[in-house]
């Protein structure tokens, strides 16, 4: 893994899926934080996303789950520190890290399965950023935000 650690959170609809992404980290030996929630109560996604923003910074990646991934990200993205990307797909996963130094994965715990799922973790968590002509793209969304 390319930093020391993980931060993990969900709602509702991504828990089951955030504990099975748990049980892999634990199985490959992967330093994590799991920010909850820790039950299938009922919450809701913004609380978990802002609450793991907070405490991303350059030697943490995240990994975000709500139903779609799209509430959650949305929610991640406001955040000055945070390049929240959604990806169901590989290709989006690598594509996320090399050129958009994302720093958080989001996934939809409604829409992929376990297999799926850690296959983007171990793509996310491995994957440098390209940096050179994306470095400009990406200081010009962190000059941009309000
Ligand atoms: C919760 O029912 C659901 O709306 C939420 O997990 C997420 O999919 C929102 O984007």
């Amino acid at each position: 893994m390319l930093r020391e650690k993980i931060f993990i959170a969900s709602d509702h609809a991504g828990f089951e899926l955030k504990e099975k992404i748990c049980s892999f980290l634990e199985k490959y030996d992967i330093a994590f934080e799991n920010l909850g929630t820790h039950t299938n109560e009922c919450c809701d996604y913004p609380d978990f996303a802002h609450l793991l923003s907070s405490k991303i910074d350059e030697k943490s990646f995240g990994i975000l789950i709500c139903g779609t991934g799209i509430g959650i990200s949305i929610a991640a993205n406001r955040h000055k520190n945070i390049r929240c990307a959604l990806c169901n797909e590989s290709l989006s996963a690598s594509l996320a890290r090399r050129h958009n130094d994302a720093n958080v994965l989001a996934l939809g715990g409604r829409l992929i399965g376990i297999e799926l799922a850690c296959e983007l973790v171990k793509i996310f968590i491995n994957t440098k950023f390209e940096g050179n002509r994306h470095m400009k793209r990406i200081q010009k969304i962190e000059e941009n935000q309000c």
